[in-house]
C-alpha cells in the first residue's frame, strides 16, 4: 500500500500513500498535488501523507471516556458503540487514532472481552473503525459519499458559499433579497453595511483620498494611521502594543493564514475548536496540516483536554476564538485564558486567538482580556476584523503579533499581496474611531433577532438544546436526535439554508448540531425559522427509520 517516492513533484518529508480509503492508523494529511501529478494520473487526487506516529488510546482514558455508556439500558455493546461514535463526534477522539486492544479495554471497562469484540464489531461494520493486522484498530469516519468537486480545494468555506456547481455565489451584491417563496437564507454569518456604516463611509474627507493618491500605494505593512489606532485600541485594552507588531490585513482570514504560513510544515499538527469558523480549517489543509478537534462548551475551547491531546499529538498551532466564538457565541472563561496563556509561555506553543467577531457585543457581559496579555513573551498572536461589526466587503482586519515575529510576518505579508487595500483602510479608520456608535446601532438591531430565534426554539422546538449567545451573529442548537446534515437537506427542501454542524468541524464532526444566524431582518427570520419547524417535523419520521435501519 505505501508506496514512496511514486510522485516525486510532492515535495514532502513523509512517505506517500497512493490509492483509495484510510490506508493506515495515522492521521491523513491532504497535499496539494502538482497539476502535472494529476493529468498523469486520476488515482493521484488519493494522495496522503502517513504520520510516522499515530494517536494511541489508552484503556483506561479510553475507558473513562465510555465509562458513563456501561449503564444505560440495552445491550452493553451497543451503548459501548454509541459512546465511541459521540466520543469521537465531539472531538475527543481524532480520527485516526489507535484504540486499545478489546483485552486491554474490557479490562479498563470491567466488562467481558467478547462485549469489547461485539462493540468494535458493530463498528467496524458501520465504518467507524478500520483493523489490519500489526496495526491495531483504529477510527475512522464512514464514508458519505463524495465530497466537494475535485478541482475545489475550499472544501469547509466551500460548503458554505458555493452552489451545487462549486462556482456560483448563493447570493452577490445587488441582488435582490428573496421573497416570501424564495430560499431564506439563515446559512451566512455576515451583515450587510448599516446607516451608520454607510454614513461614516461616505464621509471620508476626499482631502484624505487626494494625499493618499500622492503616494504610489504599495505600503504593505498598512495604513500608518490605521496601524495606530489598532496598536491604541490594544494598548488600551491592557495590551501593550508598539506599531510595529501590527500589520494590517486583507481580512481576518490572511492574518490567520499569514501565520499558518510562518508556523506550519506539511503533516503539523493544529489543534482547532470543534465546531470552529470553517474558512480556519481550509487554510490549515491548504498547509496540509493535520487538524485535531478539541471540543467547545459554554465556556469556549475545553483546556482540560488540551495537557493530554499536546502530549499525544505534539501541535504547532492553537487556533482559537476567545470572545463570542463562530458558531457558539463562547466565551472563553478567564481560567481557561490564563490556562491557555500559561500553555503558550511553558511549552513555545504558537497559538492564534481571533476576535473577529468580538465587537458584535449584545449584552453587558464582562470579557476577559485576550490571551497575549497574559504571557507578554509566549508566541500567540491576536487578530481582529472589521468584517463582522462593520462590513466584510471591506476586506480590512489585522495582526498583532509578539515583536520577535514583526519582521518575519511583514515579509510573509509583502509575499502575500504587497499589501491591502489603502482606500479600504482609510474607510476602516473612520469606522473603528466610531466603532462604539455602531456598536449601539447593530445591538439594537440584533438583540431583537437573536431574543426572537431564542424564543421560537424554546416555543416551537422545546426538545433542542441551544445556548443563548451573550455576542456574535448566531445560535448553535442541538438536535435530540438524527442528523443535522439530513436535516439542512430536508430544510433546503422547505425553503431556508442553515449550516449544519459538520460543516463547520473537522472530521464532520457535531452532527447533531445546527447554526443558525440572526443576520437578516425579522420578517425572514421568523418565516425561516416557520420552514425549519415544518423541515424538522417532516424529517423526525425519517430519522427514526433510518436509526431502525441502523440497528438491524
Ligand atoms: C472567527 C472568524 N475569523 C475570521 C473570519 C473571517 O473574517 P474576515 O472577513 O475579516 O476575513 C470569520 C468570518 O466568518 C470568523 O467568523
Amino acid at each position: 500500500m505505501v508506496q514512496p517516492g511514486l510522485v516525486p513533484e510532492l515535495r514532502s518529508t513523509g512517505p506517500v500513500w497512493i490509492g483509495s480509503g484510510f490506508p493506515d492508523p495515522v492521521g491523513l494529511v491532504g497535499v496539494t498535488i502538482p497539476p502535472t501529478a494529476k493529468r498523469s494520473n486520476p488515482a493521484n487526487r488519493q494522495i496522503g501523507l502517513l504520520l510516522e506516529e499515530p494517536i494511541r488510546e489508552s484503556g483506561p482514558h479510553l475507558a473513562g471516556l465510555l465509562e458513563p455508556a456501561t449503564h444505560s439500558d440495552g445491550p452493553l455493546y451497543r451503548s459501548l458503540a454509541e459512546a465511541l461514535k459521540q466520543a469521537v463526534d465531539r472531538g475527543e477522539i481524532p480520527l485516526g487514532t489507535v484504540l486499545p486492544p478489546e483485552r486491554t479495554l474490557a479490562r479498563s471497562l470491567s466488562v467481558s472481552r467478547a462485549t469489547v469484540v461485539a462493540a468494535y464489531d458493530r463498528l467496524k461494520t458501520e465504518g467507524w473503525l478500520q483493523s489490519r493486522q500489526g496495526s491495531g484498530t483504529w477510527v475512522r469516519r464512514p464514508d458519505v459519499g463524495p465530497r466537494s468537486g475535485g478541482e475545489i480545494d475550499a472544501v469547509a468555506t466551500g460548503r458554505l458559499f458555493l452552489s451545487k456547481d462549486g462556482h456560483d455565489q448563493r447570493t452577490g451584491p445587488g441582488e435582490p433579497a428573496p421573497s416570501d417563496d424564495e430560499l431564506v437564507d439563515l446559512s451566512v454569518a455576515a451583515l450587510p453595511g448599516s446607516d451608520t456604516v454607510n454614513r461614516l463611509l461616505s464621509s471620508v474627507d476626499p482631502q484624505d483620498l487626494a494625499r493618499l493618491t500622492e503616494h504610489h500605494g504599495y505600503v504593505p505593512h498598512g495604513l500608518r494611521r490605521l496601524r495606530e489606532v489598532i496598536a491604541q485600541r490594544f494598548t488600551q485594552s491592557a495590551l501593550p502594543t508598539e506599531l510595529d507588531q501590527v500589520l494590517v490585513t486583507t481580512g481576518a482570514h490572511q492574518a490567520i493564514s499569514l501565520v499558518a504560513r510562518q508556523v506550519l510544515s506539511p503533516g503539523d499538527t493544529v489543534l482547532v475548536e470543534s465546531p470552529t469558523f470553517p474558512g480556519a480549517l481550509d487554510i490549515f489543509r491548504r498547509f496540509s496540516a493535520r487538524m485535531v478537534p478539541v471540543p467547545v462548551d459554554a465556556q469556549g475551547m475545553r483546556v482540560d483536554v488540551l495537557p493530554d491531546l499536546i502530549e499525544r499529538t505534539r501541535p504547532a498551532l492553537v487556533y482559537l476564538s476567545p470572545h463570542f466564538h463562530n458558531p457558539t457565541g463562547s466565551v472563553l472563561a478567564a481560567e481557561r485564558c490564563e490556562a491557555i496563556a500559561r500553555l503558550s509561555d511553558e511549552t513555545g506553543l504558537v497559538v492564534i486567538e481571533d476576535y473577529a467577531q468580538a465587537d458584535v457585543r449584545l449584552d453587558d457581559v464582562m470579557l476577559p482580556p485576550a490571551i497575549a496579555t497574559l504571557a507578554p513573551d509566549a508566541p500567540i498572536h491576536t487578530i481582529g476584523s472589521t468584517a463582522k461589526l462593520f462590513w466584510a466587503g471591506l476586506r480590512i482586519g489585522w495582526l498583532r503579533s509578539p515583536e520577535d515575529w514583526s519582521a518575519r510576518m511583514l515579509a510573509t505579508k509583502t509575499v502575500a499581496d504587497l499589501g491591502s487595500p489603502l482606500v479600504s483602510q482609510l474607510l476602516a479608520v473612520r469606522l473603528i474611531e466610531n466603532l462604539e456608535l455602531v456598536q449601539r446601532e447593530r445591538r439594537q438591531e440584533l438583540a431583537p433577532r437573536r431574543d426572537l430565534v431564542c424564543r421560537f426554539l424554546d416555543e416551537q422546538l422545546p426538545d433542542w438544546t441551544y445556548q443563548r449567545p451573550s455576542g456574535g451573529l448566531s445560535v448553535w442548537a442541538t438536535i435530540p436526535e438524527g442528523n443535522a446534515d439530513e436535516l439542512a437537506e430536508v430544510a433546503l427542501r422547505h425553503g431556508v439554508a442553515i449550516v449544519p454542524g459538520p460543516s463547520l468541524s473537522v472530521d464532520d464532526g457535531n452532527r447533531r448540531s445546527l447554526r443558525i444566524v440572526y443576520t437578516r431582518p425579522q420578517a425572514v427570520i421568523e418565516e425561516g425559522l416557520r420552514r425549519l419547524v415544518a423541515a424538522w417535523h417532516g424529517y423526525a419520521p425519517t430519522t427514526s427509520r433510518s436509526t431502525a435501519r441502523l440497528l438491524v
